[in-house]
């Protein structure tokens, strides 16, 4: 079965089972400060698991983009993607356990879906602990149903308990179906630690919100989750050993043996680290990159950047010498606009951004190499044991974008070593300070809905119509982060705004705080919200009801909310910094100040 079958698949038999289908949202978080990426079908869910109205209903289902990136010097192996597709199905407070795992286990086993024989499955509940307790419930569902009890493992918290996606939030006992790759008849006693059983769904069930002390308080609302990878599924059921031998990668393989004149040898052969790591990250760049980031210095930015120039280094380690990020991504784009139409919108935008990064990462390794020759012409000829320093290689490394190995290479030649050691030891002094970094993104709290961070959200909408109404209309937002003490908002705008405008902008926004304007709700499509007037991201949500809220007669927007009833109350707005996010776009931090 094709990847493009299992979708459809998917949302037929759930669109069958009174779910709606719902459009993949945006892979960078709306105005969620907690997570660079969106990290699995459940996150842009949140507000809804936390009991938020959903404008499509109860039941819904999708295939989401999503990225994990973790340590991105370690991705590329065979089994881990930075970029994937997952589908899901949601009840927000509608069925629970039983029906969630009928649901899966008809869809896995029914012959007119996926068809998969019951001596090929296996599951997982969990077992118990202080928090929860043992979930018999699912435990006997799965018996009822036809699996044998040597084929149900019963495990801990590490492996059967779901969430949150951040640090609070939503989350639960889970149930995981697994599936026999294995040459051969599978064991009739099902062993989780044996590989060949790789994991294909998760049900979970959530039942409880993580609270920032630490404590699993039951959620008045009782949802279901659930997770299904299309590259990996989509891998077993087509007996391939692993995602990069199927349809999804293949054309993109070709493309790059087509790049390095291997057109004539076998497209599916097995696939080296470097090539697999050339596919996957330009998948993810060319993704993120539809979804509005630029390659930066920080945040979303940063990350795409590491990708798109790990992806350059990889071809040059396989020979490429001229550009060739952009030819891959042409087939990226070609692939998936079916699935995903922003891709196709965005096409010569992300191309033309592609190819500028690839030009001045090639002017980067020539700075680097000029810096590397004045590092080495410092050491006298005569010196016996020439030896390149550990924080000049990571300093090669760090802002040339030199791999360890490249400057080992070249010190070579010209009789040095590099201390490698001390490379290791800049560089997890490095990784210690960027986890820093990243643990501080995580103040704030997900789908924090405190009156302080719903003002600044309001204030969010504001900034942004005031910001059109001085610039112009090709302001479009890029990025939105709130926490309770700011707002952050990106904009497309091609240079710096000077204080005066700022000032005019403030004053246009104090304006309609001290109209005491009332904010609206409606719900409608987007072809509506669009006719109405409305701004914000429509991303891929053709003819899907979306959230408008509207303010006075002021603002008109798309958005999931929440939002202040009125804008008297949100106190005086003071724009307090200016500056550049990345090529083309610029950033705001402001408050609301309480007098
Ligand atoms: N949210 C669950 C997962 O990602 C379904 O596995």
């Amino acid at each position: 079965m094709k990847a493009s079958d299992l979708r459809k698949k998917y949302i037929q038999f759930f669109e069958s089972k009174g779910h709606k289908a719902i459009s993949s949202a945006s892979l960078v978080p709306e105005n969620d400060p907690t997570c660079l990426f969106t990290t699995a079908g459940m996150h842009p869910l949140v507000p809804y698991l936390l009991g938020e109205k959903h404008p499509s209903g109860t039941r819904i289902c999708d295939y989401q983009k999503c990225v994990r990136t973790g340590d991105i010097d370690e991705v590329g192996d065979a089994v881990h993607l930075t970029f994937f597709e997952m589908l899901g199905n949601w009840s927000l407070g509608d069925y629970f356990k039983e029906e969630a795992i009928r649901f899966s286990f008809e869809f896995l086993t029914a012959p007119e879906w996926l068809n998969i024989s019951l001596d090929n499955l296996a599951v997982s509940v969990f077992a118990g602990d202080d928090d929860a307790p043992f979930d018999e419930e699912a435990f006997n569902l799965w018996r009822e149903l036809g699996v044998s009890e040597a084929r149900i493992a019963r495990l801990g918290k590490k492996d059967n308990w779901w969430g949150p996606a951040a640090q609070t939030g939503p989350c639960g006992p889970d149930s995981e179906m697994f599936f026999w790759t294995g040459d051969g008849d599978a064991p009739e006693v099902f062993d989780p630690e044996n590989k060949l059983w790789v994991e294909i769904w998760n049900d979970v069930f959530m039942q409880y919100n993580k609270t920032a002390e630490g404590k699993f308080e039951p959620l008045t609302q009782q949802n279901v989750d659930t997770g299904m990878g299309v590259e990996r599924v989509t891998a077993v059921l087509q007996g391939k050993k692993s995602c990069y031998e199927t349809e999804l990668f293949l054309p993109l393989f070709a493309k790059l043996d087509e790049i390095r004149d291997l057109a004539s040898e076998d497209v599916e052969r097995e696939r080296c680290q470097e090539e697999r790591i050339i596919v996957d990250h330009l998948r993810a760049a060319v993704f993120m990159m539809s979804d509005g980031v630029l390659p930066g210095n920080v945040d979303q930015g940063y990350v795409l950047r590491r990708l798109i120039r790990r992806a350059i280094r990889q071809g040059r380690k396989l020979g490429v010498e001229t550009a060739f990020i952009t030819k891959i991504a042409q087939v990226i784009i070609d692939e998936y606009k079916e699935c995903y139409p922003s891709l196709d919108a965005q096409n010569k935008e992300i191309i033309n951004e592609l190819s500028t990064e690839e030009e001045a990462f090639a002017r980067t390794i020539e700075k680097g190499t000029k810096e590397f020759e004045k590092l080495i012409s410092r050491v006298p000829e005569h010196i016996k044991n020439k030896v390149v320093s550990g924080k000049n290689a990571f300093k090669l490394y760090d802002t040339y974008g030199f791999p360890l190995e490249l400057t080992i290479e070249m010190a070579a030649e010209r009789g040095f070593v590099v201390d490698e050691k001390g490379f290791k030891k800049a560089f997890e002094k490095h990784q210690e300070l960027s986890r820093k970094g990243a643990e501080n993104k995580f103040k704030g709290g997900l789908a924090d809905d405190s009156e302080a961070t719903t003002s600044l959200h309001t204030a969010t909408h504001l900034l942004h119509q005031a910001l059109r109404n001085v610039l112009g209309d090709h302001v479009a937002q890029k990025g939105s982060n709130i926490t309770a003490d700011r707002l952050r908002f990106d904009f497309s705008h091609p240079e710096k705004v000077t204080r005066d405008i700022l000032n005019e902008i403030e004053a246009i926004v104090n304006d309609v705080i001290a109209k005491d304007m009332p904010i609206t709700l409606e719900e409608m499509t987007v072809e509506d919200a669009k006719a109405a007037g409305a701004i914000g991201l429509f991303g891929d949500r053709y003819g899907e009801i979306v959230k408008v809220f509207s303010i006075g007669d002021f603002s008109k927007e798309i958005c999931g909310g929440p939002h202040a009833e009125s804008t008297g109350k949100l106190g005086r707005f003071k724009i307090k910094k200016e500056e550049s996010s990345s090529r083309g776009v610029r950033r705001i931090k402001a408050v609301l100040i309480k007098e």
